[in-house]
């Protein structure tokens, strides 16, 4: 193929928040191509196809051969626990928090009338949509991507202006997001979903200690990070105090596997990493 079969992406940023969406593409598209693959996600790797960027050098950075497990556990265990959601409320609909370049609504088997709203930044789902429209990539279900910061109060209004109806159960997932706001932007995050959410509606998300912020073997790490523009802001040591205090009543996995369902009420599943 040709460069302009494909969308450029190689102006993003090693190292930004922008990257890590590509980074975590990359993972999942890789370990598609497993002879067993967790996740096979057959949907990252089309997109993959379609982006121009250097992969060799994000290989390279990546080690995916050992990386790819993180990054596709987590994905496998929030698409098994949104899966088993829509099951059992099939009038439900999912809010993807901070969705990145994931493939989810590509990949996911869901009932062909689900709603997913895919929320971030607007660069994201622009970049998004070009890979997406390049592909002629049809997702399995109803998509509707709402450009919103997330870090402010008002994405609820963004939500609804796109259809959302709060009538409805929610399955809310946030992966890979809390820790790059700062705490004060995650406990309103919380707080939002919780004011939207429908007795009954749910919230898978990650969480990273604040030991591991201020873990001096990890400092370096995340001082080069923070020095390209991916600046881990927040952890805690209590994410289900955390949780409770904005609305969520939570059940803590650390790492894996996923717990079982609640039965009532704000549900929250929240793995320490
Ligand atoms: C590490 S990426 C994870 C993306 C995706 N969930 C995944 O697992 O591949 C973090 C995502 O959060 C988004 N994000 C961070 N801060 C945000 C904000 N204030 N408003 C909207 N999106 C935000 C970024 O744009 C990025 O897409």
């Amino acid at each position: 193929m040709t460069q302009t079969y494909k969308v450029d992406f190689s102006d993003v940023r090693w190292g930004s928040v922008e990257w890590t969406n590509l980074c975590t593409l990359y993972l999942r598209a890789y370990e598609s191509h497993s002879p067993a693959p967790i996740l096979g996600d057959h949907a990252a790797a089309d997109a993959v196809d379609r982006i121009e960027y250097d992969w060799a050098r994000m290989r390279r950075a990546m080690r995916p051969g050992s990386n790819q497990y993180m990054v596709t556990m987590r994905a496998k265990q929030l698409d098994d626990w949104s899966a088993d959601f829509l099951r059992r409320h099939p009038d439900a609909v999912v809010l993807h928090l901070g969705c990145g370049m994931d493939t989810r609504a590509f990949r996911l088997p869901l009932p062909a009338g689900t709603i997913i709203y895919e929320l971030d930044d607007q660069a994201v789902l622009a970049g998004k949509q070009a890979i997406l429209d390049r592909e002629h990539a049809t997702p399995r279900c109803i998509r509707r991507p709402v450009a919103a910061d997330l870090a402010q109060a008002q994405w609820p209004v963004a939500l609804a202006a796109a259809g959302f109806n709060p009538g409805a159960p929610a399955a809310f997932v946030a992966e890979g997001l809390t820790y790059y706001l700062p705490e004060q932007a995650d406990a309103l995050l919380l707080d939002r979903a919780a004011s939207i959410a429908t007795p009954g509606s749910r919230l898978g998300v990650d969480m990273v200690s604040a030991d591991y912020l201020t873990n001096p073997g990890v400092a370096p790490y995340l001082e080069l990070a923070a020095s390209r523009g991916d600046r881990w802001q927040f952890g805690s040591n209590d994410p289900g105090g955390f949780l409770a205090a904005h609305g969520w009543q939570a059940d803590i996995t650390t790492c894996s596997p996923w717990p079982a369902a609640s039965a009532d009420g704000h549900h929250q599943e929240s793995p320490t990493t």
